[in-house]
């Protein structure tokens, strides 16, 4: 497709991926319209050349009426880069079921509330283009990661199913799987990072991978190999491995709640 032009909307463009998203595809023509909770730091990444639609995605009603006022900014409204998302780390003692509810209500709901905002719409004009943004981490289970991975697996399987639905009445669907990129959701994590790339970097890819119309936009190439490599490997060694990341931190650290942030 071409980017030059098209008018997108872009969610959780306050910081991170998102906010360096919205500002290549500006760059590249686009008409972008950006969207997260904090309305000073979408100002301050808007400028005065993109339109800004603070919402918190969890809330239904205000999402879909977002994306009304998104057509309206921008005339209508040709992509939807679905990118809201949060992570922490879950620990298995003391259980916390209120921390996996709100990881699904913002990774997985807020991304089917803003479809819910965008893909009618879509359908009516038998055109139209969904970007979600799944992980890596959705690929296998890994310790530490079970409430923001089971999300992103949904995600992705969502994503998935609604590339052949949709598909065939003219909406496109991509999914975004990046591995570790160099945002505030990272700068927290204790565990080796590998292939780590910085949020310009990834937005350029992402940018690229919209423009050339690729299904699925998996980076770094070396993260890439490896968690598809990753979806390969037996459950019994996937096991073992994970076992001994968990009991070294290599990944979800100690199963007791240990880091003070
Ligand atoms: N960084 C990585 O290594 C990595 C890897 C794979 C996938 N991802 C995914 O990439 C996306 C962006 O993450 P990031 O790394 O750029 O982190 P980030 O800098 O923390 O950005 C998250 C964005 O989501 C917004 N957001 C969070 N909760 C929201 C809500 N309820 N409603 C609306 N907006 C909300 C935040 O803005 P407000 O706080 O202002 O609402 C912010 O703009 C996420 O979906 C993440 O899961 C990141």
């Amino acid at each position: 497709m071409e980017i030059a032009g098209a008018r997108i909307w872009v969610t959780g463009a306050s910081t991170g991926i998102g906010a360096a998203l919205a500002r290549e595809l500006a760059d590249r023509g686009a008409r972008v319209a950006i969207s997260a909770r904090s309305a000073d730091q979408l100002a301050e990444v808007a400028g005065d050349r993109m339109a800004v639609v603070p919402v918190d995605v969890t809330d239904r009603a205000a999402t879909v009426a977002a994306g009304q006022a998104v057509r309206d900014a921008l005339g209508g409204l040709d992509v939807a880069v679905l990118n809201a998302g949060t992570w922490s780390q879950f620990h298995v003692e003391p259980w916390d079921s209120s921390l996996f509810a709100d990881h699904l209500q913002v990774n997985l709901m807020g991304a089917v509330h803003t479809m819910e905002a965008v893909v009618p719409r879509m359908l009516a004009e038998g055109r139209g283009r969904v970007v979600g943004m799944a992980s890596v981490a959705g690929y296998r289970g890994l310790p530490g990661s079970e409430a923001y991975g089971a999300g992103k697996a949904a995600l992705l399987n969502l994503l998935e199913a609604l590339r052949g639905s949709l598909g065939p009445r003219g909406v496109v669907v991509q999914t975004l799987s990046p591995g570790f990129v160099r945002t505030r959701m990272t700068d927290r994590n204790r565990f080796p990072m590998p292939f780590m790339v910085e949020p310009e970097a990834a937005a350029r890819t992402i940018a690229d991978g919209i423009a050339r119309d690729k299904a699925e936009i998996v980076f770094p190439v070396p993260m890439m190999l490896v968690m598809k490599a990753a979806r390969l490997v037996p459950t019994r060694a996937w096991t073992a491995l994970t076992a001994t990341m968990a009991r070294r931190g290599l990944h979800g650290g100690p199963s007791r709640r240990a880091d003070p942030r």
